[in-house]
Parts: structure tokens; sequence; C-alpha cells
């Protein structure tokens, strides 16, 4: 009686099991289209939820009430998080959760290890894994949010021989996870010792392969620090025998890395550029690089709005700024009364435009744009030319046509939108500083660019009040 209900309740663990990873999946697949994220997410997120409660439900693991302190602490973070860090903060708060997510992790490896005697070599291995890639995920993804929230300067920190040293680390890790799993007592003692070497090891070599990389790529590393924590939670899930673990660590390690491959593709660099070369270490802001290219022309608000009233077609390109000025709600209002007017407006979406995957997708969604309006860049570059008028708005990198005309750019290769073939562009933006690469844009100089100094928010606005009028 009592294996039949241990075997009922093993059955509808494993079931519950599969229909959470199946709503991962479809929930993740849904992910790939705007139309159909939020759904997506929900999905996401409910089997999750399965997951949680069921594992709860069957596993008597610690006290309740530490459970429900657990949950009311995590729910409360989770709900001011999302509530309150703004949406230019996002890429730093994904690189905390990150961390967090490798730092529980190596928590969970250790404690398997501490907890049980004997454990064969399969399970030492788990656990091995669990805590480096834990912990390197864990240091690696504080020095990204440092990065991006300026605790830690933005440049790269490049030394001669830091490929040897990391590898020397990494070298001394693996070392100590054959003591670890094969040769226990081979230069440490007891377990306490080997398992706190690996941790401090693990850290030391996360925080030296993310303080080499700049500011500018920190978005790529996050994507790649995100998979790490999926592996480890993956590698956790072998260790805790818990397949929907391994499922949803696995999906995270894979889908983190395929995201990291489009934001370098959409760079047109490679990942071990990224990770290796110190972009923006060389580039000088007082050198000629920054020097001015001629005259810019800055126009009014009143001038581009006598512009735009005899445009049929209207073509704007969201960046950065956009985010920064919060300008999104007033840009649809004024893309309605384009359309009113008899304009045909679309917006081009560049995949790194901003600081975090799809950030632009986001912020024109929360405005309620159309997705029906949104075109890539390909589809847009070929017919630039019968573009009336383009409104670069906040972007500054994503429009810089030293990217296929400036082989000692930085940036040359990058994919661009190439708003300087439209008929007559508008940047809006608050003065000529340079965007995240920090580097000079010829397109601020070219003969059909228009300059609309000051906040994106407030240029537009003064665009719609003409329109209004
Ligand atoms: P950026 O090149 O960073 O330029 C943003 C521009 O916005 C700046 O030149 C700034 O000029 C302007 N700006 C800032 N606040 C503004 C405001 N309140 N009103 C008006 N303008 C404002 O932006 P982008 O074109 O979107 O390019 C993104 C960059 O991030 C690229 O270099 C990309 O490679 C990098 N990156 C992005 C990602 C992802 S996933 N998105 C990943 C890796 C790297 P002023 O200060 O003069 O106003």
């Amino acid at each position: 009686m009592i294996f039949l209900e241990e075997v009922n309740t093993t059955l509808i663990v494993n079931l519950s099991y599969i229909l959470s990873s199946m709503l991962f999946i479809f929930g993740l697949k849904m992910l790939g289209s705007p139309e159909t994220a939020r759904k997506g997410n929900l999905l996401s997120s409910s089997g999750m939820f399965l997951a949680i409660v069921v594992t709860l439900l069957d596993q008597n693991i610690v006290d309740f009430s530490w459970i429900v302190i657990g949950l009311c602490i995590g729910a409360s973070i989770g709900y001011f998080a999302a509530t309150k860090v703004k949406m230019t903060s996002m890429p730093e708060m994904v690189a905390l959760f990150n961390g967090f997510g490798g730092i529980a992790s190596l928590l969970v490896g250790s404690a398997e290890y501490l907890i049980n005697i004997g454990l064969n070599a399969a399970s030492l291995l788990a656990i091995f894994l669990t805590v480096l890639i834990g912990g390197v995920t864990f240091s690696g993804s504080l020095i990204a949010w440092g990065k991006l929230s300026e605790f830690i300067g933005g440049k790269p920190f490049l030394y001669k021989g830091q490929q040897i040293v990391n590898f020397l680390l990494l070298a001394i890790l693996l070392i100590c996870g054959l003591e670890m799993i094969f040769i226990q007592g081979l230069f440490t003692e007891t377990q306490y010792q080997i398992l706190i070497l690996i941790c401090v090891l693990a850290f030391i070599l996360g925080i030296f392969l993310v303080i080499p990389i700049g500011g500018a790529d920190m978005p790529v590393v996050i994507a790649l620090l995100n998979s790490f924590s999926g592996l480890a939670a993956c590698a956790a899930g072998f260790v805790i025998e818990n397949n929907v673990l391994i499922v949803a660590g696995a999906l995270v390690g894979a889908s983190g890395l395929i995201l990291t491959n489009i934001m370098c593709k959409a760079m047109n660099r490679s990942l071990a550029n990224v990770l290796f070369s110190g972009f923006g270490a060389v580039i000088d802001l007082s050198s000629g690089e920054k020097a001015e290219q001629g005259e810019v022309k800055p126009l009014s608000s009143s001038d581009a709005y006598l512009i735009l009233e005899a445009s049929s077609s209207v073509l704007i390109v969201p960046g950065y700024g956009m985010a920064v000025a919060q300008a999104q709600h007033v840009v649809r209002e004024l893309g309605e009364l384009l359309e009113a007017n008899g304009a045909e407006v679309r917006y081009a979406i560049h995949p790194v435009a901003g600081r975090m995957p799809g950030h632009m997708n986001v912020l024109l969604a929360e405005a309620n744009v159309s997705y029906d309006v949104l075109v890539e860049p390909e589809d847009v570059n070929p017919i630039m030319d019968t573009v009336d008028v383009c409104m670069v708005i906040g972007a500054n990198d994503v429009v810089n046509p030293d990217a296929k005309e400036n082989q000692g750019s930085p940036i040359y290769g990058m994919p661009i939108i190439e708003v300087d073939r439209a008929k007559t562009t508008f940047v809006l933006k608050r003065s000529m500083a340079s965007g995240f690469a920090g580097i000079q844009n010829p397109l601020f100089f070219k003969s059909n660019t228009r300059m609309l100094f000051g906040d994106a928010k407030d240029s537009v606005s003064a665009l719609v009040a003409e329109f209004k009028a």
C-alpha cells in the first residue's frame, strides 16, 4: 500500500515536472514574437510556479515556516525590482539576478557536498561544476553590475599576460576538481578546505574574466553570464536529482548562448573579440576620432514641423536616448499625428539599440505602438532612398555611417540603419556627445542631416504641439 502511494507520488511529481518543462518551452517559443511575448512570459512563469509548488509539497526539505519566510522576502524583492527599477536600469538588475542564480546553485552544491559522505564520482563532478560555474557567475555578475551602474569604471582593464593568468587559474581549479572527485586529501585535509579553495578560486576567476571587458560590451557579457547561471542550475539539478531543475537550467543555458550569439552578430563581432579585445580601450576621446568633421546644421522644432508636415513617408529610428528621455509615449502620439496627416510612418529597430536586447521593442510596446509598423534594418535599408524624413530619436552608434565606410572605426562592419541615405534626416539629441561606443558620428555633419538639439521628450512634445496647433 505504502509502496503504491510512493509510486503514485513519484508519478504525479514527474508528470507535473513534464508539464512545467512543456510550459517553459512553449513560453520561450512565444517570447520570440512581440505579439505573443506577454503570454509566453505568463506561461513560463506558471510552469515555474507549478514546479516550485510540486517540489515543496513533495520534498520535506526544511520547515515550512522557513520556506514561507524565504518566499515573502524573495517576492518582496521581486515586486520592488519589477515595479521600481527604471527601464534603463534593467541590464543592471538582470546582472544581479544572474549573480544570485549563480550563488544559489553554488550554495546548493556546497550543502550537498558537506552533508553527504561517500558520494560517487558522478555526483562529485556535478557538485564541482555547480560550485565552479556558480562562483564564476556570481562574482562576474557583480563586476558586470558594478560596471553598468558605474560603481566601477566602465573602461576595459587590460594588463599583460591576463589570458595566461586566467588559464593558470582555470588549470588550478581543474586540479582542485580532480582532488575533490578522485583523490581526496591530495593537498587539503578536510572537505571544507577543498570546497572553500574552489569557491575562492571560482570567485577570483569570475572577477578576472569580466573586469577586462569594457562597459559597452557588458550587455553581451550579461547574456553570457545568464547562460552560465542556467548551466550552474542545470548542474545543481544533477546534484539534487531534480529533473525540472535540469531542464530549466539547460533551457536558460541554451537561450542565453543563443542571445549572446545574436548580439555578437548584430555588432559583427565574435564572442572571442568581445571577451578578449578590450573594446573601447583603444579609443582616445580627445584624439582626431572625436574631431568635428564639418559643420552641423541645427534646426528649430517649428522648421522641423514644416518639413514633417509636407512628408509622405517618415521613418522613426529610436535609440538609447529615447529610453533616457522616456519619450516613447509622445513619439507614438507624433506617429499618429503624422499618419493622420497622410504620411506612412514606420519604426526601424536595430537589434542592439538601447542597452538590452529588445529594449526599443519593449518601450514601443509599452506606448502601444502597433507591431505592424515595426521594421528591421534589413527590410528598410534597401528602400531608404524613398524615405522623406528619417527621425533619429536618441540613437547614435546604430546609425553611424563609419560602420560601413571607415575601416579604422572600432564599429566597422556592424550592420547599421542607413539613415544617411534618406532624403532628410533629423537627429534628436541634447548635444554633440558620443554614444556608448564613445566615437564620433559623421552622420551629424552630412548635408542632408539636421540636428534638433534638446531632450528627446521635449523636442517631440514641441512637434506634437505644432501639429495640434
Ligand atoms: P547610443 O549610441 O548609446 O547613443 C545614445 C544617444 O542618446 C547619445 O548620443 C545621447 O546623446 C542621446 N541621449 C541621451 N539621453 C538623451 C535624451 N534625454 N534626449 C535625447 N537624446 C539623448 O545609443 P544607440 O544608438 O541605441 O546604440 C546602443 C549602443 O549600445 C551601441 O553601441 C551598442 O553596440 C551598445 N550595445 C547595446 C546592446 C543592446 S543589447 N542593446 C548590447 C551591447 C552593446 P546626448 O548625450 O548628446 O543627448
